[in-house]
């Protein structure tokens, strides 16, 4: 009798103990739904990354909690939050493979330590400077199918120890975090590229009515004039007044023409790189000047720029450059020319070089200087000539660019 109730009491006991453990599994499971939609149920990184620390610890019933992000580019570890204020574990940086967080990601396994004490991998200097002692631990991976992302930690069990069930759960949450900031991180890269394209749409667009502005004021402004000199000269009845007003019109339909071409030129430019603008400015050089019998050379250095040669930057770039070069053959008398197109991070710079008899004592009355200074103003540049022997042009324009008028954050 005796025997038999032993017997039914340790099988009782065996079944209560059973029960316990499934209870408990059952709580925990019950919990990690929830803890997972509410790291789930957010895009805030800042705010998942928080959850998550705090999840860690209530699910596995721990003191603390902690998670160690991976620095992508040097593979270190660190802390981005504690969980209790004033801890300063913010400033702790593990080298790769340092610590037993360094070891669980090296080796993408999940480590329970039941005494810190007595694991020679463990990092003594984070206790040290959160004044905190760790007992013992339980640390997981977290990381999606391509990449890791980091630790995910639960310190020091308040009651017994750590054990596999606590192991699996802590794992399969570290599963959900790891989505969750998958997501939120893909959103927020979303959210900046479409901030960084409207951007660029409001610059296209205001650049696109600066254009328009400029093709009415200039040409439109010359056709005009044009009209308006026709009118008056079919009036005039004698024939030198007649001829003068025609000079008049085809020195303006010249400079018509020759903007249109500005135009077309920098619209023409099918690759939107530095390269191109550099041959076509090359091309459009040598053919005005070289049968005109003035040597021509030029020296290019360019390299891959966050600003491209389009728009308003190479309309005015282009116009600038031809009248410069007009300059130099209608007044320099220059044998030769020489031009240096500079193009780095810091941005434009464009020199027209003639050895002609230089700008001392000029007093033509043309608007060209003029008008290449308030274009160079216009893509937010400067434009120098200077006097020597011959006469130089300079134009710079800063990188990144910014134009006056239009005003727009990048
Ligand atoms: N490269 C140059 N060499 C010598 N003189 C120049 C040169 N560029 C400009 N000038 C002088 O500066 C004057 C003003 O030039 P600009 O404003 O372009 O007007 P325009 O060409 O219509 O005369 C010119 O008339 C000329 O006397
Ligand atoms: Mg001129």
């Amino acid at each position: 009798m005796t025997t038999t109730r032993g017997k039914t009491g340790s099988k009782s006991l065996e079944s209560t103990r059973g029960e316990r453990r499934a209870n408990r599994r059952l709580r925990q499971l019950r919990a990690l739904i929830e803890m997972a939609a509410l790291v789930n149920s957010t895009l805030d990184l800042k705010e998942i990354k928080k959850r998550a620390i705090r999840a860690a610890a209530e699910l596995l019933d721990a003191e603390t909690g902690s998670l160690l992000l991976i620095d992508q580019k040097t593979g270190e570890l660190y802390f981005e939050y504690a969980l209790r204020k004033g801890e300063r574990l913010t400033e702790v940086r593990l080298k790769k493979g340092e610590g037993i967080a360094g070891w669980v990601a090296e080796h993408g396994s999940p480590q329970i330590v039941h005494d810190v004490g007595a694991d020679s991998r463990f990092f003594r200097n984070a206790d040290m400077i959160s004044e905190f002692t760790t007992k013992n631990m339980i640390c997981v991976p977290v990381r999606t199918k391509e990449k890791a992302l980091g630790i995910l930690e639960a310190v020091n069990k308040r009651k017994g120890s750590f054990d596999s069930d606590d192991l699996e759960i802590l794992a399969a949450f570290a599963d959900h975090v790891a989505l969750a900031m998958e997501n939120a991180i893909l959103y927020e890269e979303n959210i900046r590229q479409l901030k960084s394209r409207l951007a660029e749409e409001k610059r296209h667009a205001s650049e696109k009515e600066k254009m328009l502005r400029d093709l009415h004021d200039g040409i439109g402004g010359i056709t005009t004039n044009i009209s308006l000199l026709a009118e008056i000269g079919r009036k005039k009845s004698s024939l030198g007044e007649v001829r003068k007003t025609l000079a008049t019109i085809a020195e303006l339909s010249r400079e018509g023409l020759s903007e249109i071409k500005s135009f077309m030129c920098s619209l023409d430019i099918k690759e939107d790189n530095w390269r191109a603008m550099t041959a076509e400015l090359r091309r459009i050089g040598s053919s005005m000047v070289e049968p005109l019998g003035i040597s021509f050379a030029m020296d290019a250095a360019d390299c891959d720029q966050k600003e491209y040669p389009r728009g308003l930057l190479s309309i005015n770039v282009f116009r600038i450059y031809k009248e410069a070069m007009t300059n130099v053959i209608k007044h320099s008398g220059a044998g030769s020319v020489h031009v240096t197109m500079e193009v780095g991070p810091s941005g434009l710079r464009l020199a027209v070089r003639d050895d002609g008899r230089g700008l001392a004592g000029a007093k033509g009355k043309g608007r060209g200087l003029l008008n290449m200074k308030t274009r160079a103003e216009e893509i937010g540049g400067r434009l120098e000539v200077a006097s020597g022997k011959g006469a130089c042009v300079l134009l710079d324009v800063p990188f990144p660019l910014k134009y006056p008028g239009v005003d727009i954050e990048f």
